[in-house]
């Protein structure tokens, strides 16, 4: 039973969707009334596959992102101070590891338009302007192509972080509307 669990786990965590998989989230956003900002940051179906097939690396090297991510965000005292007042930093590191990771299911759908808009909700109502959430994604973007590049050969990495870039366009987008 522990290895079936085991592996159950792997599956969820670490091993990349299917084709076909992707492709089922993806014609959801290529109908839906995203389609416009889909093709405004050039998001395709072959960047959501391509960030599929990588999700066993990010979940690898998930913890180095997260915590450069506070590290820097944790230095400045207004937003360390947003922090302390609604949440811990351990409990952020949680939720912005499942963001991550969410953005390497190949689930790219309908009802990750919603995660996104509760996300930037819930950042809108604490009082971090815009202009600091998306700044933010600097540090994770850093973080992502340092990885990649020590991960792939560079025309690999390059192709990966443009994908990433551009699904972190689509997130900003959602989030700040
Ligand atoms: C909550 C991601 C920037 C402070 C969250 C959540 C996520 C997230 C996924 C959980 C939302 C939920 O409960 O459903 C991100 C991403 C950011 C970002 C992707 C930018 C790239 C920041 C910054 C701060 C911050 C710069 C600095 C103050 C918080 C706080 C909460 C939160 C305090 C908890 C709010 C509450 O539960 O009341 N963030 N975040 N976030 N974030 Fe961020």
């Amino acid at each position: 039973f522990r290895k079936k669990h085991q592996q159950e786990k792997e599956n969820t965590t670490s091993r990349s969707p299917t084709t076909e998989h992707v492709a089922t989230y993806y014609r959801q956003l290529a109908s839906s009334d995203r389609k416009q900002q889909i093709a405004f940051v050039q998001l395709t179906e072959e960047d959501v596959q391509q960030l599929a097939s990588i999700r066993p690396l990010f979940a690898k090297h998930v913890e180095r992102i997260v915590d450069a991510f506070y590290d820097q965000v944790g230095q400045m005292p207004h937003l360390r101070k947003i922090i302390d007042h609604h949440s811990t930093i351990d409990r952020l590191k949680q939720t912005l590891r499942a963001y991550l990771m969410d953005m390497v299911s190949g689930e790219i759908g309908d009802q990750y338009v919603i995660r996104r808009k509760v996300i930037g909700n819930v950042h809108n109502r604490i009082g971090l302007f815009p202009e600091w959430y998306l700044g933010a994604y600097a540090i994770i973007q850093n973080e992502v192509l340092h990885i990649l590049m020590e991960e792939l050969h560079p025309t690999e990495a390059t192709a990966v972080y443009r994908s990433f870039n551009k699904l972190c366009s689509f997130d900003m987008q959602i989030a700040i509307e």
